[in-house]
């Protein structure tokens, strides 16, 4: 099991000097990926000109632009509600990037209350995704947004 106390506590350290949120979310997508078993995707979206576009990540090459309420991430991002998916393909218009994905966990991400991206993880095993990786990437989310300096976006 994963333990997500640690990985938030090593996030935090990684946002102690420059807090700019590219470095930052780009830190996060790899220690998420390195850390997490069983992933084939971590990454971030980030809402720009009224649609999620591409942001940070590890894994496979993809898609750019996602618009809010399309797929799982623009779901999350449209509804501002974690998406916690067992299998992608009985999620009305999922989109498929890489087709190892069978599952998927998505959680919105604030800047002051308004969403403004979202977390997106990716796994090729049905069902990865617990009730306790929910919250524990929730709280990890929570730390992204208290230490992320929005600068140029
Ligand atoms: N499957 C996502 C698209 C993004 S990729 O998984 C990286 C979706 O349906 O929104």
């Amino acid at each position: 099991m994963t333990d997500y106390a640690l990985l938030c506590e090593q996030m935090q350290s990684l946002g102690e000097g420059e807090k700019h949120w590219l470095p930052l979310l780009s830190n996060a997508s790899a220690l998420l990926y390195d850390t997490l078993p069983d992933l084939n995707w971590a990454g971030f979206y980030l809402i720009e000109s009224g649609s999620l576009l591409l942001g940070p990540f590890q894994g496979k090459p993809a898609c750019i632009r996602i618009p809010l309420g399309r797929g799982v991430c623009g779901t999350a991002a449209e509804r501002d509600e974690t998406q916690l998916v067992p299998d992608v393909h009985a999620f009305p218009g999922h989109i498929a990037c890489d087709c190892a994905s069978n599952a998927e966990i998505v959680v919105p991400l604030h800047r002051n209350g308004a969403v403004i991206g979202v977390l997106d993880i990716d796994s090729p095993t049905l069902g990865r995704f617990s009730a306790d990786d929910r919250a524990g990437l929730e709280a990890f989310a929570r730390v992204i947004e208290e230490t992320a300096e929005w600068r140029g976006l």
